[in-house]
């Protein structure tokens, strides 16, 4: 082997820790400013879910926290735009993504928040620390502020353009399209979130995290140690960041809502959301550990831990470079050994997004598609975005659940438990002769437990579910080559034999599937009724043994683990997110500025009256246009609408209208139309009419 291969080789098995005692996963706190997206899921959680089920199912000691985001400007704006509080918005929102997270089964051993006490005194003990121990520098600067708001602006309440990419909606503290690290006072024409102002400068005070003195430490451990086992999107962000130079970075704000800066003279301060939020992941651990009896400290403090953070790419530096440094600061803690960060999901082609509601919401997916967990789980790891953006589409996701879940994995176990009970009423056959097909297959299950797990272990979700996907098509195509359907009558010996492998391939497939898939782990197990099984299989001992389920262990009675999912309910789902399209566009469309001035002489010429649409039909060769007959109390009318492509004519027929009816009439496509109807849009750009709100006489005067 060449020299330098060996030398990688050693070089990447040493920057891995080895043999850790105990794991600490952790997974981005989302901000509690809104619900979580299949974005979310795809990016984080799922992926942190099947690392840590995948270590427990090996018995190992593992910590898996998250918790909400609660402070941050996002909050502070949504809750002024809500008219209510902050503490509102967080109540509210921690518990819809708390219980999201319930139902798509992210395992986490505890969910925390940044408003609860530990939270607050955790991080307040970490600043005061740091402060007492001159890790800060205190400096009075200018920074942006919004005179008609009178409030600084920082972070997210500031946009402009991204000195570095020049994308023009970079926040204060990030442009989210390049992902660099902002100062609000970088940005090229900030303007304010909340007037829109053009911000003046003001001096304030605050303290800095000089990021600059941490340099020949981040280039030690990342740049060197790190160089082999992170992922190549999180090192080179980081190298960047680094061979850029960093700077001292301000860790207090001016604002009124987060953890107030608890030291003398800091009134009116709290702590930079991105202070406190990291922290988070402690306090969890502290929350955790007093109510399951265990010491926080192992869990951060000792080196045989392995600490492993799990986010989306817009939170890199926060993590490899902010909190590290702020770990190192403090330095009682340990650094993490990997911080396997994912690119973006778009959605459709487009970029997801709260504020423009393209997005599938966590709660919405699961009225549509009850109990169907798994399948989103699937499809998300399936095209999760590892090493480059990916698209979720709503085909995808319809084809990836026929053709594979229900096709594969669903068809094969479905057959074998199906055959089972219908010639040996459930119980397992005893096993002839092996054929060497049977043996291959035999020794080919105990293979699958290492090599899904070798690209777990390196952070390869979307390969590891491939390899997974692999062990269900060995059993569908062990099955469609050996046809137990048709030796059964001839063979009944050999049947036997072909289901009793068959049942070892499922009983394996239950077992490996819990981290990726683990409703459907839970029925299989359920059908194939492990609760009576002997042993306890899980990963690390399925390889051990040569059978897995006992001749005449019984099955519990079948059931379809996927279904198959229909056109009309994929062209539903597509139909919402036009909808939702439409409803965000017109929301920002801007509106017409206000005509000229006109007297009440001017108004009082248009005479507009009350009427009831008394016959309608579509006028032939025109796609806008229904004629109408009018009752106007005077007399009845012929009005020509275009409003063919909203309203059928039987829709109309009966309706009340408010008509101007000294309109000059004009003819269209040859009929003469003798006046107007009143009409607006919804928000969906839908037609509407404008129209009494109480039933009225036809003919009544409106002013
Ligand atoms: O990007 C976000 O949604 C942040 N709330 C993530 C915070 S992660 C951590 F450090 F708390
Ligand atoms: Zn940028």
């Amino acid at each position: 082997m060449p020299y330098f291969i060996v030398y990688v080789i050693l070089h990447y098995k040493m920057s891995q820790m080895k043999d850790p005692k105990r794991y600490t996963i952790t997974a981005a706190l989302p901000y509690t400013n809104g619900p979580i997206h299949i974005g979310h899921l795809a990016g984080v959680y799922v992926p942190a879910d099947i690392y840590a089920r995948y270590l427990r199912l090996q018995n190992k000691d593992v910590l898996f926290v998250c918790g909400s985001d609660e402070h941050g400007v996002p909050i502070t704006i949504k809750a002024k735009k809500e008219g209510v509080t902050p503490q509102d918005i967080v109540d509210k929102y921690h518990e819809m993504i708390k219980t999201s997270f319930d139902e798509f089964g992210i395992d986490l051993d505890y969910y925390g928040r940044t408003t609860s006490e530990i939270h607050h005194q955790t991080a307040s003990d970490f600043f005061r620390k740091l402060n007492e121990n001159n890790k800060f520098v205190e400096q009075t600067t200018e920074q942006l502020f919004d005179e008609e708001a009178n409030q600084f602006l920082a972070d997210r309440f500031v946009t402009g353009t991204c000195p570095k990419c020049g994308h023009e909606e970079a926040y204060g503290d990030q442009c989210e399209k390049c992902g660099t690290s902002l100062n609000a006072t970088d940005l090229i024409n900030p303007k304010s979130a909340i007037t829109g102002n053009t911000p003046s400068l003001k001096t304030t005070k605050h303290w800095f995290l000089p990021l600059d003195q941490y340099d020949d430490f981040l280039r030690e451990w990342i740049l060197k140690e790190h160089k082999e086992d992170w992922k190549s999107n999180v090192y080179g962000q980081c190298k960047s960041w680094i061979d850029e130079g960093l700077r001292p970075r301000a860790v207090t704000r001016d604002l009124d809502w987060g953890i107030p800066v608890p030291v003398d003279g800091a009134e009116g301060k709290v702590l930079y959301v991105w202070f406190d939020a990291p922290i988070g992941y402690i306090s969890a651990t502290k929350e955790w550990a007093e109510k399951n009896d265990k010491n926080w400290e192992d869990y951060w403090k000792k080196n045989d831990t392995k600490l492993l953070h799990f986010i989306g790419k817009d939170n890199i530096v926060f993590h490899c470079i902010i909190f590290p440094s702020m770990l190192k600061a403090e330095g009682s803690f340990i650094l993490p050994d990997n911080v396997p960060a994912n690119e973006f999901l778009n959605l459709e082609g487009q970029k997801l997004s709260t504020s423009k509601n393209w997005a599938v919401w966590l709660h919405e997916y699961l009225e549509e598609f009850p109990d169907q967990q798994d399948v989103l789980r699937y499809v998300l790891t399936a095209n999760a975005p590892e090493t480059k953006d990916n698209d979720f589409t709503w085909s995808d996701f319809q084809a990836r659940n026929n053709n594979e879940l229900v096709a594969i994995y669903g068809n094969f176990i479905n057959r074998v438990s199906v055959l089972t009970h219908k010639y040996y009423d459930g119980r397992i056959p005893e096993a002839g002769n092996y054929e060497e097909i049977d043996e291959k297959v035999l020794e080919e299950i105990k293979l699958f437990p290492e090599r899904i797990g070798e690209s777990i272990e390196r952070y390869r979700f979307r390969e590891a579910q491939q390899r997974l996907m692999e062990l269900a098509r060995l059993g569908n195509k062990y099955l469609a080559d050996e046809e137990p359907w048709k030796q059964f009558k001839t063979n009944p010996e050999r049947t036997k034999t072909i289901l009793f492998v068959a049942l070892q391939i499922s009983t394996a497939l239950a077992v490996l599937s819990e981290p990726f898939l683990p409703y459907t782990s839970k029925k299989l197990k359920q059908i194939l009724n492990f609760e009576t099984l002997a042993i306890d299989l899980n990963w690390s001992n399925i390889s051990n043994f040569d059978v897995l389920l006992p001749t005449n262990h019984n099955l519990n009675k079948t059931e379809l683990l996927f279904s198959k999912i229909e056109d009309q309910q994929i062209e539903k789902q597509l139909d919402k997110l036009k909808a939702n399209k439409k409803e965000n566009e017109a929301e920002n469309a801007q509106l017409e500025p206000q005509k000229e001035e006109i007297g009440f002489e001017d108004f009082s010429k248009l005479d507009i009256r009350t009427g009831t649409v008394v016959q309608a039909e579509k006028m032939p060769k025109a796609k806008k246009l229904l004629v109408l007959k009018v009752d106007i109390g005077l007399e009845t009318r012929t009005i020509v609408s275009g409003i063919a492509e909203h309203y059928t004519a039987e829709e109309i027929l009966g309706k009340q209208v408010s008509v101007i009816i000294n309109l000059k009439p004009i003819k269209l496509r040859g009929t003469l139309s003798e006046g107007m109807i009143l009409m607006t849009e919804d928000k969906g750009g839908k037609l509407v009419f404008v129209n009494p709100d109480a039933k009225t006489p036809n003919g009544m005067g409106i002013a």
